[in-house]
């Protein structure tokens, strides 16, 4: 049975109509789904037992794997300066760890793939909540299956609170939507089968052909005429969103991976790669009610796909089997609907927030370090992600830096592939690109844990590190971190 006469059968709607060909135009007309907001727990004394589950994805009930047997994973609230206490269970048939991404905690609480657990086992994490107030995200960091892992439904957001953010009536509760943005391959029989067996999709990464948000497919979420802020999670294993909403409104955006930017910004389009997050005010309150308006991935130029879509209107299922649309393919992410209500404009966004810290002054005699990203199609072996020519090693130590010291780090991406780089341990500042895009783009002027290099450019960042251990540094293309485009920094005395 294909998805769109199982959707007719199950569903509320009358039955679409079917047969192939026109897969594409059909998928435009499925019915949208209700989006879900993840639970909310407290991050003090939590269990959260990864195990697999039957979840709904909007059209109907997907194998998946979770914690607590929901997808997304819960949204974890912590406060800035308390400890997290957090046991992991593990009952997946295969090993697992998790990663609370952005978070500068103590290497045994960071989920290196060499602390993963064993079927039956437990990990307790216990950790300060030192970063600012944010939105941060947790997700599996197994050797080798972290793609799999997340790709099947587990992780969730992490939200710090704290005093920085008090005073500036941001929207909260009903009027705060975290979102975690994926994109999956759906197939007709509801699947959410993982496999990366085809060169392609070890080369780019594993690229989805439907939209998914907080684990709904096609998803749509009914706003008043007011004031909404949305956190945003670019959750996918590869695909870049470019995200903009259909309108043409400018997005106001307040903060970035590591909490508040000093002062909105706004922008008609802001481009994050997996891993990064956008936290984005929109205001619904001059849209007539009944007005639909859908954010969306914009369609952009991505050097080095080779692939055809590129650039295009992304028709669903037009590469079924290849993964959907290709990457910088315009793509519908989730609709808002504006139901009638009476408008309620809310205070406008500060003009401006708390200091962003920075880290030390840079100087010529600040120490440098430079990684380098290549992606290359071996004959033979396929295709090789590498970072200064090597590849991941549990036990080998790549670097050695000094705790508590400013460096500066350049990424540079000789391949023909975007690599968002990610760092453990702390998150830094961009402060230079040059090549490509040769800026550093609005979005990067807060603190980021995560910085999307596109082919040709060179990217500075200023590090500097808390607490000593071994961490990891990583393209967070989830298919090219699995292949080892990965290296551990111990962080000494
Ligand atoms: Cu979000 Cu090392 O990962
Ligand atoms: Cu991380
Ligand atoms: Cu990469």
């Amino acid at each position: 049975m294909d998805r769109r006469s199982f959707i007719g059968l199950v569903g509320a709607g009358a039955v679409l109509p079917s047969g192939f060909p026109g897969l594409s135009k059909a998928f435009q007309q499925t019915p949208r789904n209700p989006l879900r907001r993840a639970v909310t727990v407290s991050g003090e004394g939590l269990t959260l037992t990864a195990r697999p589950a039957r979840v709904d994805a909007g059209p109907g009930l997907v194998d998946a794997w979770t914690l607590n047997g929901s997808v997304p994973s819960p949204t974890i609230r912590l406060l800035q300066g308390q400890t997290a206490r957090i046991d992991l269970v593990n009952q997946l048939p295969e090993r697992t760890i998790l990663h609370w991404h952005g978070l500068a905690v103590p290497q045994e609480a960071d989920g290196h793939p060499r602390l993963a657990i064993d079927p039956g086992e437990t990990y307790g994490y216990e950790f300060p909540v030192l970063d600012r107030p944010g939105t941060y995200w947790y997700h599996p960091h197994t050797h080798g299956v972290t793609a799999a892992q997340t790709y099947k439904g587990i992780g969730g957001l992490l939200i710090v609170e704290g005093d920085e953010e008090d005073g500036y009536e941001l929207p909260s509760g009903e009027y705060e939507i975290p979102l975690i943005l994926q994109d999956k391959r759906l197939g007709g029989d509801l699947s959410l089968a993982y496999g990366v067996g085809m060169p392609h999709d070890r080369m780019h990464g594993y690229l989805g052909d439907t939209a998914f948000a907080n684990g709904v497919a096609d998803p749509t979420v009914d706003v008043r005429r007011s004031r909404y802020r949305l956190r945003i999670l670019n959750g996918s294993n590869a695909r870049i969103f470019d995200l903009g909403l259909s309108n043409g409104d400018p997005l106001t955006l307040i903060g970035s991976d590591g909490g508040l930017l000093e002062a909105p910004i706004r922008a008609e389009r802001i481009m994050l790669g997996p891993a990064e997050r956008a936290d984005i005010l929109v205001d619904f309150s001059a849209r007539q009610s009944g007005e639909r308006v859908m954010l969306r991935s914009l369609a952009f130029e991505a050097p080095g796909m080779m692939m055809g879509m590129r650039g295009g209107r992304g028709g669903r299922g037009m590469m079924m089997g290849m993964g959907g649309p290709g990457q910088g393919s315009e793509l519908d992410l989730l609709e808002f609907v504006v139901q009638d209500s009476p408008a309620e404009p809310g205070p406008p966004p500060p003009t401006r927030f708390s200091t962003v810290p920075d880290h030390g002054r840079i100087t010529a005699a600040t120490p440098r370090r430079t990684y380098t990203f290549n992606s290359s199609m071996m004959m033979g072996s396929g295709p090789t992600h590498t970072i200064n020519g090597k590849t991941f090693e549990l036990e080998r130590v790549d670097e050695r830096v000094p705790v508590r010291r400013t460096e500066v780090w350049t990424f540079v991406n000789e391949s023909e592939l975007p690599h968002p780089v990610h760092v453990h341990a702390g998150q830094f500042r961009v402060l230079s690109r040059t090549g490509g895009r040769a800026r550093v783009m609005a979005w990067e002027t807060g603190l980021k844990d995560t910085v999307l290099t596109m082919p040709g450019e060179r990217v500075d960042v200023a590090v500097r590190f808390v607490h000593e251990g071994l961490f990891l540094l990583h393209c967070h293309n989830l298919e090219h971190e699995d292949m080892n485009m990965m290296l551990n920094f111990e962080v000494v005395a």
